[in-house]
């Protein structure tokens, strides 16, 4: 039995409003992983996303945001189990921090949830189960690496090993860091498990796949794709879908074996839901979290034939899941389909990817502590920010001096200008003839374009034609110089009507600004002593049937020091906290600058920083052995000026007798991390000199420092 097909079979069907023109709007940015801080790489698109939910609320459109904590997966697994805790108390941690980080940018989510939750699971199992009706579930018996020690199958990214073009050392399993070489994970060289330093051994394992080679899913997207609202999306899509016939579609391990966090899958116990598949329908678990808290019937918005429209924003990264996987799994298991996918690209920091050495791997966290306002961040990020999945710089000098220009230099000013004569000459009351200034009209007329920009992903040009307008306000400011209308009371008339111009254009400019800037253009509303601001309130310009409040500082310049404090946090906080969130939290953005960085900086070049981050100590090698059951490996005892000595396993048993070694001294690095192998644990690793192809000119040789040092000393 097949699955029903919904009523439109492309994105972007019209949008449908009520008898009001108003429309109902599900929205979601990318789910983060539950393993890591936020960081403002993956702050570009809550910023986005939020900036066109606040734009379609102020619409008075039914807009929900949803966002969820993306739980479920090895990483999170191995990440707890490091830290010596259950999952579950790591996700309900993390859940707190994104959620605290999210609130401090203001990000409007209607519902942050967790992917760990119920109503996902009931989800996940209704949607498997429909597709497995629809004859798109298929078994099938493959064969991966498995870590013998850990006994676990290992994702590719767990695997490490020498490259097999360049022969550096500890390289992933898919391209080499070094070098630049992409190969198969099978291909490495002396390949080991990231979990227990073993050798990886084959081993099958029965896996479930979503049949996305089906004809019937070729199909559905073809038509589907017709519909995508950015070109380069589209292009992307009909790469991947081949000419008809073609038969590119691969089909999609959905499965996952014990042990694993997640859900397991109905009827396939040990077997579990690759994470990739709960994080999507999480979306939806999140939105029906909301939907029966706030009596929305759930079943209306997400059936083939809702009314509502669904978009989803996402890092250009994560489009293939978006745009295949996705509508496939909604299309053939009974559910509507998005009506559109909003791809960003990443950031980058003064030209750079996001880097721990230089301080740039910023976390919102430290942005908060460092006393920068979330807002100017929001302002400049919008500023950069178009409908296309370009790349965007945050240059910090720019940074700055846009701030201070922009917000404090045109805007603030334009208030603080008019405020002051206005009540203490006027009893904070604007002059009603004054409303009907050309300038004002010029300003109103501009709103709802500045508004379509916003609709349309244009943040960058709504700004522009804002601070235009700012301008032009000030320029008009310049010219009637109310400074020099206040000295003479003859002119009060003439000053009142300056004040009030100003003070109307500033309200109509904190409207086109409401969008990114919310908390500030709240604590406008209360100066002005008016209702929220929304699209239409561009007609109901202030009275003087009320007086403005006194006026407050709304917001102040940007300090150096300020940056400066940011980079020095972000480079302390490296030491164990960020590192892991650089290595594991694999955010949209965060991911793809990570496979960016072998490309963009030069291959084998690291900073001076990055060198002194590696602890090297000369050590005595007090005692050696050989070690059963290994023909690679020593085991070495050594003195490295601490109250302990140290055991290291090190394969250099081809080119010395263990008896040769002791009382030698050598060079170790000592801050390696701990790591657990199959012979106990090595808690360091000593220098040795090889030739790059060992296999053509074999030999190894431990470095041996000249006469004089002594066990402890460091080198560097
Ligand atoms: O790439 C990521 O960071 C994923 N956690 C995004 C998931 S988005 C959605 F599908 F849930
Ligand atoms: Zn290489």
């Amino acid at each position: 039995m097949s699955a029903p097909i919904s009523a439109s079979a492309s994105a972007a069907p019209a949008a449908f409003a009520n008898e009001n023109g108003r429309r109902q709007i599900l929205v979601t940015s990318a789910l983060p992983y539950a393993n890591g801080q936020i960081h403002i790489g993956h702050m570009v698109e809550y910023i986005q996303t939020d900036i066109w939910v606040r734009t379609l609320r102020m619409h008075g459109h039914e807009v929900y945001y949803v966002g969820a904590d993306d739980t479920h997966g090895t990483p999170v697994m191995l990440r707890a189990e490091k830290e010596g805790i259950t999952p579950k108390a790591l996700i309900e941690r993390v859940w707190k921090e994104h959620k605290r980080d999210f609130d401090s940018f203001g990000i409007s989510f209607d519902n942050y949830y967790s992917t760990d939750a119920e109503e996902n699971r009931v989800l996940c199992d209704s949607i498997y189960t429909a597709l497995q009706q629809a004859g798109l579930i298929e078994a099938r018996d493959i064969e991966q690496a498995y870590d013998p020690v850990k006994e676990m199958f290992l994702p590719d990214r767990f695997i490490k090993g020498q490259c097999p073009k360049c022969g550096a050392k500890d390289q992933y399993g898919d391209n080499c860091e070094v070098c630049g070489s992409t190969y198969q994970p099978t291909e490495l060289v002396n390949p080991y498990s990231v979990v227990s330093g073993a050798t990886p051994i084959r081993k099958t394992s029965t896996h479930y796949f979503f049949k996305l080679s089906d004809p019937r899913c070729e199909d559905f997207l073809r038509g589907w794709v017709s519909g995508l609202a950015q070109p380069e999306a589209t292009n992307k899509m009909r790469e991947w879908l081949g000419d008809k016939g073609e038969a590119k579609l691969a089909d999609w391990d959905i499965s996952r074996d014990a042990p694993y966090f997640g859900f397991e899958i109905p009827g396939a116990p040990g077997k579990y839901f690759y994470v990739w598949v709960d994080a999507p329908v999480g979306y939806y678990a999140s939105f029906q979290n909301l939907a029966g808290r706030i009596g929305v019937n759930f079943d209306e918005w997400v059936k083939p034939g809702a009314k509502a429209e669904q978009y989803h924003f996402i890092g250009k990264d994560i489009l293939y899941f978006h745009t295949l996987f996705w509508p496939a799994m909604l299309e053939f298991s009974g559910h509507r389909t998005p009506t559109n996918v909003f791809a960003h690209g990443f950031l980058t920091v003064d030209g750079a990817k996001m880097s721990k050495s230089r301080g740039t791997f910023i976390t919102a966290q430290s942005v908060i502590d460092t006393g920068i306002n979330p807002e100017w961040l929001r302002y400049y990020f919008a500023a950069k920010l178009n409908s296309t999945m370009e790349d965007i710089d945050l240059n910090l000098e720019d940074f700055q001096a846009r701030v201070n220009s922009d917000l404090v230099g045109k805007y603030v000013n334009i208030a603080s200008r008019a405020a002051g004569f206005l009540i203490k000459r006027f009893d904070g009351r604007v002059q009603d003839s004054a409303m009907n200034h050309p300038l004002i009209g010029q300003l109103r007329a501009a709103i709802p374009q500045i508004a379509g920009f916003y609709e349309a992903r244009e943040y960058g040009r709504a700004l522009r034609t804002t601070m235009e307008l700012a301008d032009a306000v000030n320029a008009y400011v310049d010219t009637a110089k109310p400074w020099e209308q206040a000295k003479d009371p003859a002119n009060a008339v003439a000053l009142h009507e300056t004040c009030s111009v100003s003070l109307e254009a500033f309200r109509l400019l904190s409207l086109a600004l409401k969008p990114v800037l919310p908390k500030l253009i709240e604590a406008v509303e209360a100066f002005l002593g008016i209702a929220p601001l929304v699209w239409a309130d561009a007609n109901q310009p202030l009275s003087s049937a009320h007086a403005i409040n006194a006026y407050k500082h709304l917001t102040t310049r940007v300090d150096p020091k300020q940056i400066e404090a940011l980079l020095a946090a972000n480079r302390e906080s490296l030491q164990p906290g960020a590192e892991a969130a650089a290595t594991t939290a694999a955010a949209a953005p965060a991911k793809s600058t990570k496979k960016a960085e072998a490309k963009q900086e030069e291959p084998g070049v690291i900073s001076i920083d990055d060198f002194a981050k590696v602890d090297l100590r000369i050590a005595k090698i007090v005692d050696c052995q050989a070690v059963e059951g290994s023909d690679k490996l020593l085991q070495l005892t050594l003195d490295v000026g601490e109250e302990k000595t140290r055991n290291v396993f090190s394969g250099i048993k081809s080119a010395y007798q263990p008896q040769d070694l002791i009382g030698k001294l050598t060079v170790m690095v000592v801050n390696l991390a701990p790591r657990k192998m199959k012979f106990g644990l090595s808690e360091g690793m000593v220098l040795a000199a090889s030739a790059s192809d060992e296999k053509a000119e074999p030999g190894l040789y431990i470095l041996e420092p000249h006469s004089g040092a002594k066990p402890g000393m460091r080198v560097k």
